[in-house]
């Protein structure tokens, strides 16, 4: 799978992001083991810290779908370059990463920048 693609998908999901508190638009987009493509925006509420990341959004719909291995995920924001996903998301994602981990996609300028969960998250939480 090309990540361009997946950003492309960020992208224009960022473009659905229900965000008029912060004014931080985000788009993510998941791909599985199976292949499969999901993405999410963020949506927050008056209430603020009911708000959900743009990362969880796509991984719920991943899961929800029966998928549980994500081996790549795209975020973007078009208020910053590299839109790194927050501690919360990190802990989600690696519960649901693949036997390669996860690849983060971001964007910086015209081009990618790549992480792996283990290097953004080390040590993560597992039981
Ligand atoms: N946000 C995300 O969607 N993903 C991140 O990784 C960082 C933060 C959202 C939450 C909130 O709606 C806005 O960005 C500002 O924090």
């Amino acid at each position: 799978m090309d990540y361009n693609v997946l950003m492309e998908k960020a992208i224009e999901a960022s473009k659905n992001s229900y965000s008029p508190y912060s004014k931080f638009p985000v788009g993510a987009c998941v791909l599985t083991t199976n292949d499969k493509i999901y993405t999410g925006c963020n949506f927050e509420n008056s209430s603020f810290g009911l708000t959900i990341c743009a990362e969880r959004n796509a991984i719920g719909s991943a899961i929800a779908d029966g998928e549980r291995k994500i081996k790549a995920i795209a975020i973007y924001s078009p208020n910053t370059d590299n839109c790194y996903p927050c501690g919360a998301c990190r802990q989600v994602l690696y519960e649901f990463k693949s036997e390669n981990g996860i690849d983060i996609i971001l964007k910086q300028g015209d081009g990618l920048t790549y992480y792996k969960i283990d290097e953004l998250l080390p040590g993560g939480f597992d039981l």
